[in-house]
């Protein structure tokens, strides 16, 4: 018997001690939110896109009576840019979430459908997809989606 042991990092940040790129891909996400189609969780999120070519595309949650058919932020705005953009990876994905009263203090943790689909967009490009999510607080960067996705399964699980 032994212990598999599974280190990820995520680097934590101040907003003032982001790069000038960065807070402004966070402010899109952020803008986003004002998008997003939320009668039912009055919880709206963003997310914005930068891709390598520097198009940046932005989405946000949709949500329907029926609800399953509604989508998140993430998944949105990631099938949009590979929609619009086929060829070209996805640099880095910012992601901001607001209640009805503020933008949320601590960063969101994107649900488990929204980190494989991630997983899928930085494999299928071989290019690792930063992240950085937004909270009032703090902010996190996850240099690649492979840290918060341990244990992933992709394609190369079936082979
Ligand atoms: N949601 C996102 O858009 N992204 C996340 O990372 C978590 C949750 C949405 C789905 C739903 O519209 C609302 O937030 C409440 O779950």
């Amino acid at each position: 018997m032994k212990d598999l042991k599974i280190k990820s990092t995520i680097r934590v940040y101040n907003y003032d001690e982001l790069e000038t790129a960065d807070k402004a891909l966070i402010d899109k996400a952020k803008e986003a939110t004002k998008n997003s189609y939320t009668p039912y969780s009055h919880f709206s999120v963003g997310a914005a896109a930068l891709l390598t070519n520097g198009v940046i595309l932005c989405g946000t949650n949709q949500e329907n009576a029926a609800y399953p058919s509604g989508l998140c932020a993430e998944r949105t705005t990631l099938f949009y840019a590979n929609s619009q953009y086929p060829n070209d990876p996805v640099d880095t994905l910012a992601i901001a979430a607001r209640t009805e009263h503020d933008f949320i203090k601590t960063p969101i943790s994107p649900c488990g459908a929204c980190r494989q689909v991630m997983l899928e967009t930085e494999s299928r490009f071989n290019h690792p997809m930063r992240i950085l999510i937004y909270g009032t607080e703090s902010i996190y960067e996850i240099k690649r989606v492979k840290d918060i996705l341990p244990l992933c399964f992709d394609a190369s699980s079936m082979e």
